[in-house]
This record gives C-alpha cells, structure tokens and sequence, in this order.
C-alpha cells in the first residue's frame, strides 16, 4: 500500500497558477500515458474495494470516469455518471457546489439507480470535498447508498476527508 502511495505520488506532476494563480493544478497525464501504472492503479482501486459490499459504480465527470470505468470493467460492475450541468437528457436531479476554484453544478438521471442500491462513488482527487459531497447528495436523492468514496489523491490540508465524515473514505495515496 506505501508502494502504490510512492507509484501515485511520483506520477503526478505538480503544475503551479493553473488554472488560475495561486493553485497548484495535480496534473494526472503522467500516470495515464504509462499503461503499466495506469494497471497499477487499477489494481490497487480493485484490492481497495475487495470487502466493500456494492452493486454499481459511480463516476464523476471528468477525471473520475477514467479510474471508474477501469475498475467497474475489472470488477464486473455498472458504471452510472455524474456528469456536469446540460450533459444529461432526461429527469435529472442537480446540486451545485463550490470548487477550490470556481462553481460547478452536477447533475444525475432521476432513474439512475434502484432504491436502495449501494454504491462506490470513484474520483481522482480529494481536495476540499465539495465534489464528492455533492455526489453523495445526489446518488441520495435518487434513492442510493454509498457504501464508499474512493480517491487516487488526497490533498489532507484540504480537509476534504472531515467533510465527508459520514461516509467511508478509501485513498490511495495521502498528501
Ligand atoms: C477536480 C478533481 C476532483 C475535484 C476535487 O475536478 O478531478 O473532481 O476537482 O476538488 P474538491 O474536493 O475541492 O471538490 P475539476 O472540477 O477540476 O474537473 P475535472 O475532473 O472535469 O477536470
Ligand atoms: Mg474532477
């Protein structure tokens, strides 16, 4: 587990005043473009969630549909989206949120998932949390359980974790 902590850590690069000045933008590129980390990582994902008792995952829009998508493919489970605002046809349920910059608003299909049907939310990062929260909120509204929320990153000083106390939190890696 240290191991895959150093394989992430040493993969990421670290880009700073993007997108805007006084952010430091963890750029993921260099953990993709090498297929054997990128199974790594999955891997690990795989491993993380071997005791977890879930029927799909959900993916985040943008760099959570990358991780998701490997580790349902692996593990034989459904992907459901949750995707920015407009993206989805339908009845959708929308919650919006404060980012570490900017504003975004998420949204999910009202007939994403059956009542009581658990759930492992999957996202690259975990800063402040208010992108997972507003995830948690909206697999709730349409009658999910999260069993989980799980990271390749988490930026600690950032206090995403505390703000997701209510749930069960799995990182790969902890900055
Ligand atoms: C980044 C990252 C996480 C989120 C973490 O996404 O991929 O989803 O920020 O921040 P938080 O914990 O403070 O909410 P971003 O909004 O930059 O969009 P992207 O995934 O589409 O690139
Ligand atoms: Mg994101």
């Amino acid at each position: 587990n240290q191991e895959i902590g150093k394989v992430i850590s040493e993969n990421f690069r670290n880009i700073p005043d993007f997108p805007q000045p006084g952010i430091i933008f963890k750029d993921i590129a260099p953990l993709l473009s090498n297929p054997a980390i990128f199974k790594r990582i999955t891997d690990a994902f795989v491993i993380a969630l071997k005791d977890i008792d879930f029927d799909k995952i959900v993916i985040l829009e943008s760099r959570g549909f990358i991780f998701g998508t490997a580790i349902g493919l692996q593990m034989g489970k459904g992907l459901i989206l949750i995707r920015k605002k407009g993206k989805l046809p339908g009845k959708v349920e929308q919650f919006s949120f404060d980012l570490e910059y900017g504003k975004d608003v998420f949204e999910i299909q009202s007939d994403a998932l059956a009542k009581g049907e658990k759930v492992v939310i999957v996202d690259d990062i975990l800063a402040t949390g208010g992108t997972a929260d507003a995830a948690c909120r909206l697999v709730e509204k349409v009658g999910g359980v999260v069993q989980a929320v799980m990271f390749l990153y988490q930026i600690k000083d950032l206090k995403g974790e505390e703000r997701l106390s209510k749930y069960k939190v799995i990182n790969l890696h902890i900055e």
